[in-house]
Formats: structure tokens, C-alpha cells, sequence
């Protein structure tokens, strides 16, 4: 019967057959206003803003990750690829990432390629848009331009195991006053007293540059695979206590090697596990590692 709907006299009146009430017409307006307005927000922030969510750049295989000719994540770092424009291939497994900290000048862009050799990560920059899940056999690939000076902490927001809380690490983006304080310091641990190789068994501690008081508060950060007292644990971290290591060292070539840790394919790594940048605290100063060093040294019997 649908041809009489045509004929004249038969068409339906919309106040008849159709009614809306009042408070449905505002409401379908409304929820088509909010539509519009959360579309127009999500294309001015693509297009003008330049926030996008982070895409897989490639996948990769995790069992080769540290394979040098298979990866550029077998040693990882920070590259300029062009005036204020910098990559960094940044490597995450428990319970840290390589590297722990990035420098670049004020006013670059950087891109940052994340991959896991193990399980899975996650990789987020304070006070910036970059956050995104760090998976094994994924690359992830985010860019981000820093316009202000300072420090910015980077974290692994998945728990990952047991040390999750010690995985994190920072960008540290640098003005002229910042570079000259960092060469400053630099300076002065090189002229710092080093203590004198370690003397003959069962002779007193070696003295220290550093205050082991200040180390003492710090060494929460060691104490967590070393044991409370140095006393070490097995399967994570050496005995200070007994270490023949730190004893034959100086204070300024102990503060080197924690700057830079043992990593696994290290073959003077003994035990298998690595021992990250800083113990995994990049925050540490060279000052802050001194100190460290002066407490470890009192704990050697
Ligand atoms: Cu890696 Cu949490």
C-alpha cells in the first residue's frame, strides 16, 4: 500500500507521526554539538598540535636484540642526525634502560626508538606526551621537541618484576649554564685526591675523597642487590665486604666504573646479571658517587 502514501492528502504531517518531546530534541542537540566539538579537538591536535599515538615503527626479533649485526639496540645511543635534530635507540630490560641518560643541547627534537629484550616495559617522559608500552619484539618510535631546559625523567611505568621501581632513567636537555656546570664538575673529580690502591691485608680501610656518611644514606639504591650490609646476594649482586675489586681501585676509577656498569656480554661480568649505570639510580652526581664510594670502602673487612 505504499503507493497511497503519495497520492495528495496522504502525506504524513511530522507533528503527527513523528514526536519528539522537548527534552529529547535538546538532548540529541546537545550530544551532536559535543560530537562536533570533540572531532574539531582531535583535528586541531593532530594538525596543529602534533600530537599522534605512538605507532610500531618495526618489529624485531627480542632473542637478537643485543646481536651488534642485527640490531642497532646491541649499543644503544644518542645520535645527531642533523642541526637540533637527534635519534636515540634506547634498550629496556629488567631492570633498566641503555642508556639511562641522553643529553641534548635546548631546543632539540628528539626521536626515540624503545624496544624490550625481555618482557615487557614501559616508557614514559615527565611532563611530556611521550608514554607508550615497551613490548619485546616491537619498536616504538616517538619524537618530541625540548624547548625548556632541565632534567626529564624517564620511567617504566609496567611492573616488570621485583626492581620495576629502580627502572628509569632521564633526558637531561642542557642550556650554555648547564653545559658549563657539568664541565665544571667533571673537573673537579678528576683533581680529586685519589685514595692509594689498597694496602696490604687486614690493613685499615683505604681513606676516601667522598663522605661515607652522605654514601650511607645513599647506598639504598646498592643495598637492594648487594645486600644491607654489603654483604652481597646470590645470584644478584657481589659481597663488598670481601671484594678485592673496589680495594684495588681508586676512588676516581671506581666512579667511572659506576658511571658506566657491567653489562651482560661484559666479559668481566662474573655473575650474569647486570650491574646498570649508577646501580639504576641516574640521578646519582659524581659527588653523590664519591660519597658512595667512601661508605662502600668502610664496609670491606
Ligand atoms: Cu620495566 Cu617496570
Amino acid at each position: 500500500m505504499s503507493a497511497g502514501l503519495h497520492e495528495p492528502g496522504n502525506e504524513p504531517t511530522t507533528h503527527e507521526t513523528l514526536h519528539i518531546d522537548w527534552w529529547e530534541s535538546l538532548w540529541i542537540r546537545i550530544s551532536t554539538v559535543v560530537l562536533i566539538c570533540f572531532s574539531a579537538a582531535v583535528f586541531y591536535a593532530t594538525t596543529q598540535l602534533g600530537i599522534q599515538v605512538p605507532g610500531v615503527h618495526m618489529r624485531i626479533d627480542p632473542t637478537t636484540v643485543n646481536d651488534p649485526a642485527k640490531s642497532p639496540f646491541a649499543n644503544p645511543q644518542v645520535t645527531q642526525i642533523a642541526e637540533g635534530e637527534y635519534e636515540a635507540y634506547v634498550r629496556s630490560q629488567i631492570w633498566l634502560f641503555t642508556p639511562a641518560e641522553i643529553r641534548i643541547p635546548v631546543g632539540s627534537k628528539l626521536t626515540m626508538y624503545v624496544t624490550s629484550q625481555d618482557v615487557q616495559h614501559g616508557f614514559k617522559i615527565d611532563r611530556t606526551n611521550v608514554n607508550v608500552m615497551v613490548l619485546p619484539g616491537q619498536v616504538s618510535k616517538m619524537s618530541h621537541t625540548f624547548t625548556e631546559a632541565g632534567i626529564y625523567n624517564f620511567i617504566c611505568h609496567e611492573y616488570c618484576g621485583v626492581g620495576h621501581h629502580t627502572m628509569f632513567g632521564r633526558i637531561i636537555v642542557e642550556d650554555e649554564a648547564m653545559i658549563a656546570a657539568a664541565t665544571a664538575t667533571a673537573e673537579a673529580v678528576a683533581a680529586a685526591p685519589t685514595a692509594a690502591p689498597a694496602a696490604a691485608e687486614g690493613a685499615a680501610p683505604v681513606a676516601s675523597a667522598g663522605d661515607a656518611e652522605k654514601g650511607k644514606a645513599l647506598f639504598v639504591t646498592c643495598a637492594a642487590c648487594h645486600g644491607p650490609n654489603g654483604e652481597g646476594v646470590t645470584g644478584l649482586g657481589k659481597p663488598f665486604t670481601t671484594s678485592e675489586f673496589i680495594a684495588s681501585k681508586t676512588d676516581a676509577e671506581l666512579v667511572e666504573f659506576l658511571k658506566v656498569g657491567r653489562a651482560v656480554g661484559d666479559p668481566l661480568n662474573t655473575t650474569g646479571v647486570a650491574m646498570p649505570p649508577k646501580g639504576g639510580n641516574p640521578a646519582l652526581t659524581d659527588q653523590e658517587l664519591l660519597d658512595l664510594v667512601a661508605f662502600v670502602r668502610t664496609l670491606h673487612q
